[in-house]
This record gives C-alpha cells, sequence and structure tokens, in this order.
C-alpha cells in the first residue's frame, strides 16, 4: 500500500483514487502526521502531494524526515517535489513565470518513473509529453545525487530523479487527467517503481471489508438506516453477506421517496436479496408535521427531526442490536476530520440518525469508510445490486419535501413524483441520463392559464431542472435537445392531471443553486 502525505492540494483525492484504480490501496495523511505511525503503516512508497504554499516561507510544512529514511520510493509531485528538494539539498526559487494549465515538457536523461512514457517526439526525436502544471515556484537546484529527468522552457526541472533511492519529483500533476499520460506514469511508480501488486479490486475490496466487520462486531446484531441511497444500499449489501440474519435493515418510507421508490427498494433487498427489512409507514405523520410550513430550512429541520423519531422506536424494538452501521465514505472522513488519521469520528448529518436514545449505546459500523464513491458503485454492483440503483443521480436526504416548494401537500407529491418519473424515463430511452450529473422534476404550486381541446385549464406548473457538475459545488445547466424536451413536456401535460405548463430551469450554480429549495 502507498500512504499520500497531503500539502493542501486540491488534486490530493485525485492522487489517493488514480493509485487505487492502478489497484493499489492507498491512504491520504495530513503532512505532519506522527512519524512513528508513518513508519508502522509500512508503506511501499510514499507521495507527497502538492500545496498551496510556498517553501520560502518559514513555517512552510515539510516532509517529516522519516519519509527520507524509510528506505522506500518517494514520490513528490509540485509542492511536494519543492519540499523534497529544499529538505535534501537543493535550492526552490520563486519563479518569474506563474504557470496553470498545458505544458508540453521535453524529457532529458532517461528515468525508470518516465522512461518509455511519451505523447510526442519533436523534430530532433526527443521524446515529450503533454502535462498539466500549476505552480509559481520552479527547482533552481537539484539536490546531491538527483539528475533532470524532464524539463520546459518555463519550467527548466519539471521532473527528476534519483535512481539509487528510488527517489522522484514532478513539477506537473500526473494525477489530473489533462496529463495524458498520468495514470501510467502513477502505474510505473506504484507498480513497477514500489513494487506493489494490483490488489485492490471490487472482489477483494469486498473480501476485505467483510472479514474485518466480522472481526469487528462478532455474534453481535446490526441495524441500519436503509435509504435506497446508494450508500446505504452498498452498507446493506455487504453487511448482509457478512452476517446474514444478524442484519436488520430499517427502510422509513416517508412518503417524499421518488415514484414507487419504496416498492422498488422493497423488492431489491427483502424479497430478491433476503435482507430482513422493517418498512415502516411514515408518510402521515410526516405530512402532519409538514402541514402549513413554507419555510425550506424549517421544512428540512422537520423532515429530519421525523426520521429521527421514527428511526428511534424502531431501533428501539431491537434491543439486542449493539451497533448501528452508517454508509460514511472516504471524502466525508477526509473532509470532516481535516484529514484521515481516523482522531475525528464524525456522524453524516444527512443520515438523519444522529440522535439515537443514550440508553441504546450502539457503536457504529462504518465499512464503506475508506472508499471513494467510485469504489463504492464497483463493489455494489458486484454485490448483485442492480446497475440502476447503484449509479443513480443523487438525491437530497429530504427528498421530495423539497423539490414541491412551499407548503408540502400530498396532492403535489402525487403531481411531483409522476412529472419526475416521465423525465427520468425519457432521460434513460435517450441514453442522456449517464450525460447528466443530476435531473429531476419541482413542482410550483402556482397556477396558470392552459388550454386543452376546448377546455380552458388553470393548473400547476411543473419545472425541470438537469445539470452537469464535477462535484457539486458548481454547475452548468444541461443543454438537453430541444426535441428531447418537447417529448417531456407533451407527456407531462398529457399523462398528468394538474399540470398546465412544464419549464425548463436555464440557471447555472452559482447563481442559482441545483435544488429549488
Ligand atoms: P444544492 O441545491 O445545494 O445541492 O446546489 C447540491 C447537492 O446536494 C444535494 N442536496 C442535499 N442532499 N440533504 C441531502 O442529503 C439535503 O438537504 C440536500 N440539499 C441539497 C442536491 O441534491 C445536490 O446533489
Amino acid at each position: 500500500r502507498i500512504l499520500i502525505l497531503d500539502f493542501g492540494s486540491q488534486y490530493t483525492q485525485l492522487i489517493a483514487r488514480r493509485i487505487r484504480e492502478a489497484g493499489v490501496y492507498s491512504e491520504i495523511w495530513p503532512w505532519d502526521a506522527d512519524p512513528r505511525a508513518i513508519e508502522k503503516f509500512a508503506a511501499k512508497g510514499l507521495v507527497l502531494s502538492g500545496g498551496p504554499e510556498s517553501v520560502h516561507a518559514d513555517d512552510g510544512p515539510r516532509a517529516p524526515g522519516i519519509v527520507f529514511e524509510l528506505g522506500v520510493p518517494v514520490l513528490g509531485i509540485c509542492y511536494g517535489l519543492h519540499t523534497m528538494t529544499a529538505q535534501l539539498g537543493g535550492v526552490v526559487e520563486a519563479s518569474d513565470f506563474k504557470e496553470f494549465g498545458y505544458a508540453r515538457v521535453d524529457l532529458c536523461e532517461p528515468s525508470r518513473l518516465l522512461q518509455g512514457i511519451e505523447d510526442h517526439v519533436d523534430a530532433t526525436g526527443r521524446p515529450q509529453l503533454d502535462v498539466w502544471m500549476s505552480h509559481g515556484d520552479k527547482v533552481a537546484e537539484l539536490p546531491p545525487g538527483f539528475t533532470l529527468a524532464a524539463s520546459t522552457a518555463s519550467a527548466p526541472v519539471a521532473a527528476v530523479a534519483d535512481e539509487s533511492r528510488n527517489f522522484y519529483g514532478v513539477q506537473f500533476h500526473p494525477e489530473v487527467t489533462h496529463t495524458a499520460q498520468g495514470q501510467r506514469i502513477l502505474e510505473r511508480f506504484v507498480l513497477e517503481i514500489c513494487g506493489c501488486e494490483a490488489y485492490w479490486t471490487a472482489a477483494n475490496i469486498i473480501d476485505d471489508a467483510i472479514e474485518r466487520v466480522r472481526a469487528q462486531v462478532g455474534q453481535d446484531e446490526v441495524i441500519l438506516g436503509l435509504s435506497g441511497g446508494v450508500d446505504s444500499s452498498v452498507v446493506a449489501a455487504l453487511l448482509h453477506r457478512a452476517l446474514g440474519d444478524r442484519l436488520t435493515c430499517i427502510f422509513v418510507d416517508t412518503g417524499m421517496l421518488r415514484f414507487r421508490e419504496a416498492d422498488q427498494v422493497m423488492a431489491t433487498f427483502d424479497r430478491h436479496m433476503g435482507l430482513n427489512v422493517v418498512k415502516v409507514e411514515g408518510k402521515e405523520r410526516f405530512l402532519d408535521a409538514l402541514a402549513g410550513e413554507a419555510d425550506p430550512e424549517a421544512k428540512r429541520k422537520i423532515i429530519g427531526r421525523c426520521f429521527i423519531e421514527v428511526f428511534e422506536e424502531q431501533a428501539l424494538r431491537f434491543s439486542d442490536a449493539r451497533w448501528l452501521a452508517q454508509g460514511t465514505i472516504y471524502p466525508d472522513v477526509i473532509e470532516s476530520a481535516g484529514g484521515a488519521t481516523g482522531k475525528a469520528h464524525v456522524i453524516k448529518s444527512h443520515h438523519n440518525v444522529g440522535g439515537l436514545p443514550e440508553t441504546m449505546k450502539l457503536e457504529l459500523v462504518e465499512p464503506l469508510r475508506e472508499l471513494f464513491k467510485d469504489e463504492v458503485r464497483r463493489i455494489g454492483v458486484e454485490l448483485g445490486l442492480p446497475r440502476e440503483m447503484v449509479y443513480r443521480h443523487p438525491f437530497p436526504g429530504p427528498g421530495l419535501g423539497v423539490r414541491v416548494l412551499g407548503e408540502v401537500r400530498a396532492e403535489y407529491l402525487e403531481i411531483l413524483a409522476r412529472a419526475d418519473h416521465i423525465f427520468i424515463e425519457e432521460l434513460q430511452n435517450d441514453g442522456l441520463y449517464d450525460e447528466v450529473s443530476q435531473a429531476f422534476a419541482v413542482f410550483l404550486p402556482v397556477k396558470s392559464v392552459g388550454v386543452t381541446g376546448d377546455q380552458r385549464r388553470y393548473e400547476y406548473v411543473i419545472a425541470l431542472r438537469a445539470v452537469e457538475t464535477v462535484d457539486f459545488m458548481t454547475a452548468r445547466w444541461a443543454r438537453l435537445p430541444y426535441e428531447f424536451l418537447e417529448k417531456v413536456s407533451l407527456r407531462i401535460a398529457n399523462e398528468i392531471n394538474g399540470v398546465s405548463r412544464i419549464v425548463y430551469d436555464v440557471s447555472g450554480k452559482p447563481p442559482a443553486t441545483i435544488e429549488w429549495e
């Protein structure tokens, strides 16, 4: 396995994902992690990430000295290269020329890291690589023992190598997709230079997780709040395989799920996969609690509170249970703990089970805690969950409750669920579902005039929303074809009573958010 020390680059998570894609387990730790813990982790190689700082700053972060004493290969990326250079006796200078974006680097002395990996060959026969650069400082003098492996006009030192100690550094970012050969470079490092085996496959991740869950919970009983979302579904399938009947899932039908979703969840888990699923009918309770409330944040709080109440009541029935399973995944751990050292143990707030009664004394089982979303999806498919379930768009915890604008009523939910279903079904029919990151319908409780045949209609409005995004922090509205929108619009107007007008949302995020509430 590989240890990545994080110096604060926005790309650090990508490094871990790429290395795992190469089949090698990797973890991200903060750069100031305890040297003894680093030694004990026994990585076969270390990666020093990029970061926003400059090594000139007196208090700029430095890699712990142990990194260079373990006798294992080290790869420094951008800031990681700078600190390695400074710590091993070279010189780093502020560059007159800051470089962000594409660059073509020339390969110089052959290095084990880059040899034979190239995008082009120049007129003189010299190999070249297309890479993504982002830096303000540059290496001015190599540390003793290092040779120059690649260079460009603006970054004369684009890659370095000390073959005897297996220390390598690159000024560019191999982890971003813009560096065309980036995956090969990282594979070269972890598989060939570090000598790791490509063991981190879906089947092995599952075996490994099952073994750990069994060791953790022994013969005890476990309960899980199953929402039908990807993470809790994969936890359910995994724990069922590990523990069989000792897992009980509690599935709350809030009445605000997608069209026929409650039936699908029960069909998949209860009937098809044979899990113990307790389905709780909560629709009335949720709607009663929401009656008269139009404020989005108040609605979220009410839904969250109802959820906890229902879950608690149900959980109390399982007095033998000692463990509560949660679908926490690695990005939650990294983001909430400010690092992956596992010191903080934060309950994911939108899992809505943060307030269990003290008397229950449940401990947490989080079998996905080390996995990225794409890994969670891959093991979900391997565990036999339907692909449609595993590759579904994200769905907010409060469900359709925040997609009916203002007060939530049963009649509105019914119209919305059906309109949303038509939109999603047509996206799938036209092969557009996977092209967009998230798509859904929104119910607007305003009436607008329409006409069908000779009849005047005065009915509600449905807005369609589809976005493209990578991180859901910013988003672009999806340029869906007009013919497609026309087809969806006609179907909604024809098939659903109570809707006279359909609109398409052309707002980006910012200034809008993805959801309407
Ligand atoms: P916004 O609307 O903030 O949404 O642009 C960004 C992403 O977060 C989802 N979302 C939620 N998820 N509980 C959740 O579990 C919520 O209250 C919630 N609000 C928004 C939204 O669907 C989008 O994917």
